[in-house]
């Protein structure tokens, strides 16, 4: 039995969704079964349902708003997977847990190794770099997944964002000097129920293949979907958030494809995949 945290979330919904389509014996649970952060009830549901496998979805994920809730996003994301790696360690079980590109500055143009220097810029960086030690301290059978620009049919993320304002403006302004890889879940999955069934161990680095900036990722989705808004590209420096992102999130898959993982299939025709899933939506 694998338990999946965050099924109303993006990831954590297609990762159910794929281990149902291999009848993989799953649970899917979010907030309203379980509150990751209540220590004890962590421990209770988890030793009760004694999983052999948890598939840690679930997360903080609001970047921004995190520079200002920054009790609450440590709680959930360090203090919510250290219980849950805790409650791992009792019932022997392994733990996937899921981490991102923003553990790294950003600096160079080269793509980060699983092991590249950790020096995250944003709050919300530092949280899910201290749940990687959490996991890493309290257990020896974890797999360390960092993943970028996540795309899925549950919540929000960039299309979204774009094909409702590229239907709203005849131009945006989007950010050229940020370079990573958009991931849609429903790639992501499979290789997530691959790891939940192997012993390889360690940190991965899972997104979909080829690099792109936002901008240009803005411009894929007009011309993929027909709208007719022109993205102009702007840096970073006239595009203020609260929160500091990396301009390089180019993440390496050596370690993926080393120990036999299939690589993701690259972003553009992820995207092409995604806009049909989700069409009639928008
Ligand atoms: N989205 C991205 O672009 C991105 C990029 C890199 C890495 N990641 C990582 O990938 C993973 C999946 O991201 P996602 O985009 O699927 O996230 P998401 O859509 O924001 O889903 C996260 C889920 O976690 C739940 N959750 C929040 N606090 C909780 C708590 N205290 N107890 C139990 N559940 C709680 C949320 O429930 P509520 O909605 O009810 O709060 C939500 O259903 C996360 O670890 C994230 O850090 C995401």
């Amino acid at each position: 039995m694998i338990l999946v945290t965050g099924v109303n979330g993006q990831l954590g919904f297609d990762v159910v969704k794929e281990l149902n389509k291999r009848s993989i014996d799953c649970l899917g649970i979010d907030k309203k079964e379980l509150d990751i952060t209540d220590e004890n009830a962590v421990d209770d549901y988890i030793i009760k349902l004694n999983p052999e496998c948890v598939i840690h979805c679930a997360a903080y994920t609001a970047v921004d708003k995190a520079e200002e809730e920054r009790e609450i996003c440590y709680k959930i994301n360090v203090n919510g997977t250290e219980n849950v790696a805790k409650a791992c360690r009792k019932v022997n079980a392994k733990m996937i847990y899921i981490s991102t590109d923003y553990v790294f500055d950003g600096k160079g143009d080269i793509p980060f190794e699983v092991d590249g220097n950790i020096n995250p810029l944003s709050v919300y960086g530092k949280t899910k770099y201290e749940g990687e030690l959490k996991v890493k301290e309290n257990l020896n059978k974890y797999f360390i997944v960092r993943v970028s620009w996540v795309f899925g049919l549950n919540g929000n993320n960039f299309v979204k964002t774009m094909l409702k304002l590229g239907k709203e403006k005849e131009s945006l302004n989007v950010v050229c000097d940020q370079i990573g890889s958009p991931t849609y879940t429903a790639d992501l999955a499979p290789i997530l129920c691959h790891m939940a069934q192997s012993e390889k161990y360690g940190v991965y680095h899972a997104t979909n293949e080829g690099f792109c900036s936002w901008a240009e990722f803005a411009t894929e989705i007009m011309k993929k979907t027909g709208l007719n808004c022109r993205i102009n590209p702007i840096p970073t420096s006239e595009y203020k958030t609260k929160a500091i992102r990396p301009l390089n999130s180019r993440l390496s898959k050596r370690s993926l494809e080393e120990d036999g993982f299939d690589l993701l299939p690259r972003w553009e025709k992820a995207l092409e995949r995604y806009l049909k899933e989700i069409r009639g939506l928008f």
